[in-house]
């Protein structure tokens, strides 16, 4: 990408690129506070070992997991940058116990939902770790009393979604529904640069991750299947395995070399680990504007409305040719 045709994140937001993207100045606004958000969370874990901001925050949060300093730093991040955008009307976050309101004055028509740091385990050993959103228009026509039904959204009928990923690079990839872009930090200059043009995952792939560590725990659907990708029969290499721990990191792997990413339910949590509405629901959203698919083992991911902010659901996605394959399986077992 030459200097000459740099094209930052807002210039392309604001860009004729996008002819029928309605609200086009309300996104670039919103999109303004996450790429600040997510600046500030790159810039907080890049300077943890001087700050000592590694390690516990000594507090846990709903899911009874033990929050780290640098949770706390991106959700704060996050509900700021967010609200002074004056387009949020109320946000989701893994990090807050309930919806978290905007007032009367700062409220807008966009509800969001977020991780802002995913992947907090692998922080203190300086392992790539992100930040997840989803946004959609607000369904209540009050001005600023939310309801669980501006909340609790069907996957599919987000306004967009995307990810941070505090990688060897920091980027921030993202979707309107009209495919995937992805944009790159350049700290010479503070801004993101697009450098990944409709990104699409490939069809076949041949990386398959997921936990080993709880396979007793899993369905006979998922276990057949795994053993059968490992097992070189019918003439098939081996899949490689690659597990990072970072739901983003995984996935943007997927999204580059193909392949597919597993956190199904087992015998311990039925409905898996990861939540619906900050990471499977916004991750599922890029991978089939990828042209890949996400599934729960039986539907779409996107096709899921649910019942609670914190919802867990199992989760597969990846290249087609993977989850088309996952699929017989479930229904074989
Ligand atoms: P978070 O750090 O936001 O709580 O998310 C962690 C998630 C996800 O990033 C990753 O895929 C998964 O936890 C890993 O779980 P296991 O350690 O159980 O494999
Ligand atoms: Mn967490
Ligand atoms: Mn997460
Ligand atoms: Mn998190």
């Amino acid at each position: 990408m030459s200097s000459n045709n740099l094209i930052t994140l807002h210039r392309w937001l604001l860009s004729d690129t996008h002819k029928n993207m309605e609200n086009k100045l309300e996104m670039a606004n919103l999109f303004s506070g996450i790429a600040l958000a997510c600046k500030i969370t790159n810039n907080a874990i890049k300077r943890a070992g001087f700050e000592s901001n590694f390690g516990l925050a000594g507090i846990t949060n709903v899911h009874s997991e033990d929050v780290k300093k640098l949770d706390v730093i991106a959700n704060d991040a996050f509900k700021m940058a967010l609200k002074s955008t004056r387009e949020v009307f109320c946000m989701v976050s893994e990090e807050e116990d309930s919806i978290i309101p905007v007032s009367q004055s700062q409220a807008g028509n966009y509800v969001v939902a977020f991780d802002p740091l995913d992947g907090s385990s692998n922080l203190d050993c300086n392992v790539s770790v992100g930040s997840i959103f989803s946004i959609w228009s607000k369904v209540s026509k009050d001005g600023h009393n939310y309801s669980n039904e501006d909340v609790l959204r069907k996957g599919r009928d987000m306004t967009a979604a995307g990810y941070a990923l505090y990688g060897s690079a920091t980027m921030l990839v993202l979707t309107f529904g009209q495919g995937v872009y992805g944009f790159t930090l350049d700290n010479h200059i503070g801004e993101f640069v697009l450098t990944h043009v409709e990104m699409r995952i490939r069809t076949k792939g041949s990386i398959y991750s997921i936990n080993e560590g709880n396979s007793i725990y899993w369905d006979k659907g998922t276990q057949e299947y795994v053993k059968a990708i490992k097992s070189g029969a019918d003439g098939r290499a081996p899949y490689s395995s690659r597990y990072i721990g970072s739901m983003v990191s995984d996935i943007h792997r997927t999204l580059l070399y193909g392949g597919i990413f597993m956190y199904p339910g087992d015998t311990k949590s039925p409905n898996g680990k990861l939540r619906y509405l900050y990471e499977v629901a916004p991750l599922s959203f890029i991978m089939e504007q990828a042209a890949g698919k996400a599934t729960n083992g039986s539907s779409p991911c996107l096709d899921m409305v649910p019942k609670s902010i914190h919802e867990r659901v199992p989760v597969f996605m990846g290249s087609p040719a993977c989850i088309e394959e996952l699929l017989t399986y479930q229904k074989k077992f």
